[in-house]
């Protein structure tokens, strides 16, 4: 009898130990990284979940430090598809490239687990610092109209618009850093409302930052196409302390990590180019179509202006760049 008690005993030390032995990013019970984390659906207007306990506080504080020495003044997208400074947005940012360390692997696999969506649709992790005052004022995370994602189309961006958001918070916050959704309506609002909140999260539906907890929200309707209106949200100034974030966007397609595509990449940026050309827009509408020496036309490999390359021939690639495009070769960058 007592032999056998010591036999459990000993199963025990060895199970408490192999417990101790598992790096803090394995995962938990619910497939999150706090093993006390739930999934609070939030709303349906946006569609929103809050994951709590998302990630452990050591994860956190891993990302937190990844990113500190590479932290920039953020910058917004502009008309012209360039990044630009604006007092829209405050914060600073780093962008982590995916599969920096094995830590940042467990947390990808996690993202593409709890979301369903494949993480080959994901861009690169931004990371934001907002230190007091510092906000995001309310905006779409998907391109406001069809002028826009040409653009986004002629800058080489991939993987189509953004379907998803995952926004991850990697610090407690004294006061105010709310996620606000000023359309957004609760699913249960006397149970889920935990006032009070800063004036900017006073309309709509608002979630308080808390370390490692994440916000899953989707800004594209179910057909995958039109912006879901109630998806409009803001990054409420910070009242006290200073909070720090982490943002995953999930895109309808493939997103490549390698950022933009080569400029000598042959392609149509309109899927009607064929048809155009086949009824001689090519001549017609030269500027348009094939471009000129500043602007890069639309219908390149339809007009044949450019030839079709691997994406790692990079004198095939160079072949297709004007003189212009040579000299501005390798300069551009998403900024987002
Ligand atoms: C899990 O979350 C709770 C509540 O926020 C927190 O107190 C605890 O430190 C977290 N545990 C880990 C391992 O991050
Ligand atoms: C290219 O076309 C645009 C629009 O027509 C024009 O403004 C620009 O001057 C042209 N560039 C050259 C080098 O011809």
């Amino acid at each position: 009898m007592a032999r056998r008690r010591h036999k459990i005993a000993a199963m025990l030390v060895m199970a408490a130990a192999g417990l101790l032995l598992l790096p803090a990013t394995s995962a938990q019970p619910m497939g999150m990284g706090n093993s006390t984390g739930w999934i609070e659906v939030v709303s349906w207007r946006p569609r929103a979940l809050l994951l709590h306990g998302f990630l452990a506080h050591a994860e956190c504080d891993h990302i937190v430090e990844l990113a500190t020495p590479r932290l920039e003044p953020s910058k917004v997208v502009s008309k012209d598809g360039s990044g630009r400074l604006d007092s829209v947005r405050t914060s600073k940012g780093a962008f982590l490239r995916k599969q920096l360390d094995e830590v940042m692997v467990a947390i990808e696999q996690r993202i593409e687990r709890v979301t369903h969506l494949p993480f080959t649709h994901s861009e690169q992790l931004q990371v934001l610092k907002y230190d007091k005052g510092q906000k995001y004022s309310a905006h779409f995370d998907v391109h406001g109209d069809e002028q826009q994602a040409q653009l986004a189309a002629r800058r080489g961006e991939q993987g189509g618009s953004r379907l998803a958001t995952l926004l991850m918070y990697l610090s407690d916050v004294e006061e105010g850093g709310e996620t606000s959704f000023p359309r957004g309506r609760w699913l249960d609002e006397a149970v889920q409302s935990q006032p009070p909140y800063s004036e900017c999260a006073a309309k709509g539906v608002a979630v308080k930052p808390r370390k490692g907890d994440a916000i899953l929200f989707f800004s594209l309707k179910l057909d995958g196409q039109s912006k879901d209106l109630y998806s409009l949200h803001a990054g409420c100034p910070v009242g006290r302390g200073v909070k720090y974030s982490a943002t995953s966007w999930i895109h309808v397609e493939p997103y490549s990590n390698s950022g933009p595509l080569h400029p000598g990449t042959c392609r149509d940026n309109n899927a009607n180019c064929a048809k155009w050309a086949a009824i001689g827009e090519c001549e017609r509408n030269v500027v348009f179509m094939k471009g000129n020496d500043t602007l890069r036309g639309n219908c390149r490999l339809a007009c044949k202006v450019c030839k079709p390359c691997a994406a790692d021939d990079q004198d095939c690639l160079a072949g297709n760049l004007t003189p212009a495009e040579k000299a501005a070769a390798g300069l551009s960058s998403v900024t987002s």
